[in-house]
């Protein structure tokens, strides 16, 4: 339901493509770093920095639509974790601001073995959308049609990626082999207001538990989040790899 890391994942994906810049439009001349470069980490921190405004604006070229603000048409959840947490949400125009404050903790690279670490934090986002949701939330039974408004804080993200290679007609292009995420949102407000005025006090229920307990309900919900985005970003950065040969990507 109500995830702000859900909204990281397009972050990160954002910074990884936008400092793997090698199908990237000549225009925004951004750094592109060599296996061969003295300082392979400092190189990728500064491409970032460089890229910083164009995965904010988003690159028409690449169909990337930018992050900052962070809109989402439509997308679902649907999941059960036990019979106390479950979720099934669709969740339309989701707008999020704030991504673009996103701050790298650590980055840590190893070319040898070609894998990937990365902390990221988010210090504040806004998100707004509208939500049909059922389910329950520990005490509390989700059942809402209606207006969904958040402040989340300390938003952090760890991520750790190993690629391997792989050959298709003579091209080398590299997969992600083994991947892992985790999120935390370290604090969060929100607000509800129900579709029907007449089932606003089964919003207000849930606004309150929320804001009452929000480390307890974030925690709890946490393995959704994990789940869904180990999933997602996986597959997001297989789709760019699988674009990308290995030669452009990781040039020598
Ligand atoms: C989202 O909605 C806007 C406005 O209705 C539309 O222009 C845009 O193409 C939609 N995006 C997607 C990915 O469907
Ligand atoms: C979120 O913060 C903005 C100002 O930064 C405030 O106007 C808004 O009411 C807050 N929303 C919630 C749900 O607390």
């Amino acid at each position: 339901m109500k995830s702000p890391q859900l909204l990281l994942l397009f972050a990160t994906v954002a910074i990884f493509e936008c400092t793997h810049a090698a199908v990237l439009p000549e225009r925004l001349q951004l750094n592109i770093c060599k296996k061969s470069e003295d300082d392979y980490q400092a190189c990728l921190l500064q491409a970032f920095e460089k890229a910083r405004p164009h995965f904010l604006n988003g690159v028409p070229e690449l169909d990337f639509p930018g992050i900052d603000p962070l809109v989402i048409n439509v997308t679902s959840v649907d999941r059960t974790l036990n019979e106390l947490i479950s979720i099934k949400a669709v969740l339309k125009n989701v707008r999020v601001t704030g991504l673009g404050g996103v701050v790298i903790n650590d980055l840590k690279v190893d070319l040898k073995n070609m894998i990937g670490e990365i902390r990221l934090t988010v210090p504040h986002c806004e998100m707004s959308m509208e939500h049909d949701v059922s389910g329950q939330l520990l005490i509390v039974p989700l059942r809402n049609k209606g207006y969904f408004r958040g402040n989340f804080s300390n938003i952090q993200m760890y991520m750790r990626a190993q690629f391997k290679k792989y050959k298709q007609a003579d091209v080398e292009y590299f997969t992600v082999d083994k991947f892992d995420t985790k999120f935390r949102v370290g604090d969060g407000v929100i607000k509800i207001i129900a579709k029907n005025p007449d089932l606003q006090f089964t919003a207000d229920l849930i606004t309150n538990f929320y804001n009452e307990n929000p480390r307890l309900v974030m925690d709890s919900i946490s393995p959704i989040y994990n789940e869904y985005s180990n999933q997602v970003i996986k597959q997001e950065i297989n789709n760019y790899l699988a674009r990308v040969p290995a030669a452009e990507f990781l040039p020598e």
